[in-house]
Parts: C-alpha cells; structure tokens; sequence
C-alpha cells in the first residue's frame, strides 16, 4: 500500500539518518555536512560510507548503495518497505496509518493480542507449579531454562478449559478464540474446548516479533505427536518458518534448515544459531524465499532416514532456484540434529558442518542413481557429471581421494578419472575468472555507468539527462514551464526517475529520498542516490536555469541526431503497412 507523502517526510523528519545510522555506524565529522563512517554493507578498511544530514541520504562510494533512511533500514535490517517504516515508525513513537479496512485490521490486531496472551499464558504455566511435568519432560530433553526462555516454550495443561477460561476472563471472546485455533467447538456446537492439551507449547513468532501460532507437542506418547495451528488470520504455515525471528539475527552467513522444532531448539542451545525448521510441511517456495532475504546459503540438516533424505532432494530443488547455496549435512544412521548433539556434542556437529562443506559425497551419489553404469552412454555421462562435481574441490588432495573413490565404482582408470576432473577444473576457473570480471563491471556500473562504458545507450544525453535530474530534485520550480518531456529521454531508467519526481512535485510541495523509496527498486534508489550526490556537481550552481537550458539542449539534440533511426523504422512501417492494404 502506498503511505501518504506526508506521513512520510514526517517519518524521514523524527528519523534523523545520522542519528539512525549512527546506531549501526560509528560515523565521524569530516567534510561540510557529511559525516564518514566504514561501510556496513561491504567490508573495508578506510571508511568510504558517507551520510549527509543536508540532503538526509546515505551514500557508499565503494559498493554504491544508497538512499534515504528508510532504504537503510530496509538494507541492514533486511526488512521490506512497509515493515522498515513501521520499524522507523516505532523508533519515533509514531502510529502507522494503516489501510485495511478497519473491521479486519480490528480483528488481526485483536488475534495477535490473544496470541501473545496465550503464548505468556502457557509459559506461566510451565514456569508455575502446575507445570512439573512439562518442566521434567524438558530437563529430560536437556533443554535448559534459559533456552526454553529464549524460545518462549510453554505448557498447555492436561484440561479442556484452562486457556479458554483465562482467555475469556481476560475479555476474549469463544469466537475469537475458535478464530485463532486455539480452542474448539463441541459437538453440540455450542462452547469450545482448549485445542492444546498436555502439551509443550512453541509459540511460532514472525520476523516481526508477532506470535501468529503454536506448534505443541505432546507430553506422552499420545497422538499426535504435534498439533499445530490452524490456518488464520494470522497464520499461514507455507509462509513462515520456526524460529526465523531469532536465526534472522545470526552472523553465521547461513541458515541450518531442520525438520523439528526440538531439533531447532537444540541447535540453538548448542550455538547454532540459525536453525530453522518449516512447521510440519516440506519446505515451500515461499518459505525459500523468505530464507533467501536472510541468508545466501542453507545447510539441510534433515533427519537421515529415508523420508529425510527424500525431503532433502525436494528442498534442494527449490533453493537451488532461488541461487542459494545448498550444502546437505549427512548424519549418521538414522539421527536427528537433536540426537545427534546429545550424543556427540556441539563440536562434533560443528565438525559435521565444516567437513561437509562441498556435500560431494552426497551429490556423487545423486548423480550415481541417475545412469545405470552398465550402459557404456550412461557411464561416460555419469562419469563426466561427476567429475564436474570433483572439480570443484579446491583441495587437491581431496579431488585425487574422490576420483579413485570414482575410478573404483565406474570401473575406469584412476588415471583417466583424474585427468578429466583437472581438464573440467581448468575450465571451471576459466569460466570463473570470467564471470568474476564480468560482475565486476557490472558492479562499477551499476554504481554509476563509468565514462565509455555502454550501459547508457547515448552517454552525453544521458549525462544530461542525469543532471536535470540533479536540478529538479533541488529546485521544482525551476521547471514550471521548461520545454522537456520524459520522453524525450534516451535512458528509460533516467526518464522514469524523472517522471515519478515530477509527477510528485506537481501533486506536493516537497521532495524526500524517504518518498521515493517504494517507487523504486534498491539498486534504482542507489543510482539516484549516486546522481542526486555526485561530489563532482556542487550544489550551488551560479546559475541552475542556464545549466537546465543547456542540459535540455544537448537531449534534444542527440535525440535529433539519433532520429534518423526512427525515420527508416517509420519508412519500414509505412511499406509493410502498405504490402498488408495492398496501397
Ligand atoms: P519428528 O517426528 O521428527 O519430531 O517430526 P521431532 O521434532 O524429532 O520431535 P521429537 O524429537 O520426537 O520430540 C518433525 C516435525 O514434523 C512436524 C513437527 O513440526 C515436528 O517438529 N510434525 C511431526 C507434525 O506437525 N505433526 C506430527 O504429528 C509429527
Ligand atoms: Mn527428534
């Protein structure tokens, strides 16, 4: 939804970007108005993050990213638009306009209030004296009381009522807590029943901090084993993740992906920090690509039986289409991570983690169960599959143990195994080293498109173009009548940014960095940034109506030399046009 200027140059207004990005920045007074400070968003050593409280924008002269405080916030909070501003919002102790009507907005809010009452419910209960056995179920699962704390567990009691009736008492209604699923109706249809009973209560928290749901497991051998939630108002199981809210915070670079909340607990009682599990589904594309804005790798730690292994083979398919990184643990026979770390220990999974860092093992073996070696075809294919996989391996020692482990099982020489996994290495790097330089310039232009390279198709219309842009963003009024049009731009990207400013302008009185950050992607607001702070043009031209007279000359110009173009595509039109009509 779109929040009106307003409330968006007020945010930008009690949202001071030096003191925010202060908060993550030690930022120090250098020039003028800007203050210096070593870039969050890539590493270096000399400080090249400029913040200027003028112009209320944050500037990286190394990686190039930019833009308003909101868009720092989206950046280093990983957060998308509308949740950075209510993040900022909350920083400034201001209400967040919301546009839902207001009857289901009412009952969303009214959702998550009974949630979280529920979830401080069943924690009390664990904590309070009612809660023996649940708090030796959790001793004997060796989860300690500061981790079941961090965790928020809970303990719904062996009864039909206890929330209910605390719930009710609390003002909630049986209808709201049929809604939320945490009660049920009877038979009859009249009165409702606790959902969760005799259970470990994980209350599932989203990015946001909001309990939307519960996942109980059972205290006995009852079934089911867990229960979680219903689909509601507030929950949806594909969408979300157990316990993202606190791997969002690692620092690890990766997310371990699980299969059961005890799993996840245990992980992170024993430091691992960034496991997650889904809530009793196999992994969805949503939940991928919620991962995706976390983190660039994933580490499957599914169990080792069977159904593991095939979930494994599914979730590796649908990362792998989001460009994540996937590595696959092996456990051993048959464990859980949970298991596994109560028998060996966090060292030891930590080895499993850093040992398995190319899964080659497993990946062979995928490949492996694809051809059938007895045919010659399948062979030579399989052999050269895997040698690709082989080739990736910086360790050399390791590419001769795996290709005699592959000479062995394909029946070919070591000799000739080994030779193709250097052949395939080669021209892995050659295609590395590529690709390196390519994002490399890439990067450079992205930053702003250097002089002679292509990425503006005419470079002195668009080194124009990119100057009224500059202008306008300063001085509106300057343009109260200036013969230019957007369409008269040769950048599409340059034109866009000028229409959206001057169709703000014309309905508002002031321009903010804060505003434009829906309207555009990251990288655009970067290249904005980059215009609009372009430490070549300084501010105070003598003279900005004459600079704007001369910007708009050169575009036309060059859009009148490039129109002879136009007029054979025109003179090509006309000719079809006139074979289709028989004119
Ligand atoms: P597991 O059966 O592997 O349970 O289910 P677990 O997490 O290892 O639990 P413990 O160690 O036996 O206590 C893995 C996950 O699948 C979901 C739950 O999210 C569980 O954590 N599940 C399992 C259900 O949703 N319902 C069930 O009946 C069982
Ligand atoms: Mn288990």
């Amino acid at each position: 939804m779109a929040f009106s200027e307003s409330f968006l140059q007020e945010l930008a207004d009690r949202n001071e970007i030096t003191e925010v990005v202060g908060g993550y920045v030690k930022l120090t007074k250098r020039s003028g108005s800007n203050l210096f400070g070593l870039c969050p968003f890539h590493s270096e050593k000399t400080p090249s993050f400029s913040v200027s409280q003028d112009k209320q924008i944050y500037h990286c002269f190394g990686c190039g990213k930019g833009g308003s405080v909101i868009n720092f916030i989206m950046e280093i909070e990983n957060l998308a638009f509308r949740d950075a501003v209510e993040f900022l919002a909350r920083r400034a102790g201001m209400e967040v306009p919301d546009d839902r009507p207001d009857e289901s907005r009412q009952r969303r809010e009214r959702m998550l209030a009974l949630n979280r009452d529920s979830a401080r419910f069943f924690f009390r209960q664990l904590t309070g004296p009612g809660g023996k056995a649940a708090q030796d179920y959790i001793l004997n699962r060796k989860i300690s009381p500061a981790t079941a704390k961090t965790f928020g567990l809970g303990f719904a009691p062996n009864s039909w009522d206890t929330l209910t009736s605390a719930m009710k008492s609390r003002g909630y209604t049986e209808q709201e807590l049929a809604d939320a699923g945490l009660a049920r109706r009877g038979k009859s249809g009249r009165g409702v029943y606790d959902t969760f009973r005799n259970r470990l209560m994980f209350p599932v928290i989203d990015v946001r901090g909001n309990v939307i749901g519960f996942s109980g497991r059972i205290l006995d051998d009852g079934e089911p084993k867990y229960m979680n939630s219903p689909e509601t108002l507030v929950f949806n199981k594909s969408r979300n993740l157990f316990a993202l809210n606190l791997a969002k915070k690692s620092k690890s670079g990766y997310i371990i992906l699980s299969e059961g909340n005890i799993d996840v607990v245990a992980l992170h009682q024993a430091g691992f920090d960034s496991a997650v599990a889904s809530l009793g589904t196999s992994l969805t594309a949503e939940q991928a690509r919620l991962i995706s804005r976390y983190a660039k790798e994933v580490i499957i730690a599914y169990d080792s039986d069977g159904a593991g292994q095939k979930a494994s083979q599914r979730a590796i398919g649908i990362l792998e289409k989001l460009d994540l990184k996937v590595r696959v643990l092996q456990l051993p026979d048959g464990k859980d991570p949970d298991e596994f770390i109560k028998m060996k220990g966090p060292d030891a999974f930590r080895n499993l983690l850093e040992t398995t860092e190319n899964h080659v093992e497993y990946r062979l073996q995928r490949v492996r169960s694809q051809f059938d070696l007895n045919v010659d075809e399948q062979k030579v294919e399989c052999l050269k599959r895997s040698a690709e996989i082989i080739a990736e391996l910086s360790s050399p020692v390791e590419r001769q143990v795996y290709s005699m482990r592959l000479a062995e099982l394909t029946g070919v020489s070591a000799e000739v195994v080994g030779d193709e996994v250097e052949r395939t290495r080669k021209k892995l790097l050659y295609r590395a080293k590529k690709q390196y330089e390519r994002d490399s310039t890439r990067t450079v232009r992205a930053v702003r498109p250097a002089a002679g390279t292509p990425q503006y198709e005419n470079l002195r219309s668009a080194r124009a173009e990119e100057g009224l842009i500059r202008l306008y963003y300063l001085d509106p009024a300057l343009f109260d009548g200036a013969d230019i049009s957007p369409e008269e731009f040769s950048s599409p990207v340059l034109a866009r940014f000028f229409s959206v400013l001057r169709e703000k302008a014309q309905a508002h009185t002031q321009l903010s960095m804060a505003s434009l950050a829906e309207s555009f992607s990251g990288d655009e607001i970067s290249l904005l940034t980059n215009i609009l702070n372009d430490p070549s043009v300084p501010d105070a031209q003598p003279n900005r109506r004459r600079a704007m007279d001369d910007y708009i000359e050169i575009i036309k110009s060059e859009k009148q030399s490039g129109s002879a173009g136009d007029d054979l595509m025109a003179l090509a039109q006309q000719m079809r046009n006139r074979k289709r009509y028989g004119g």
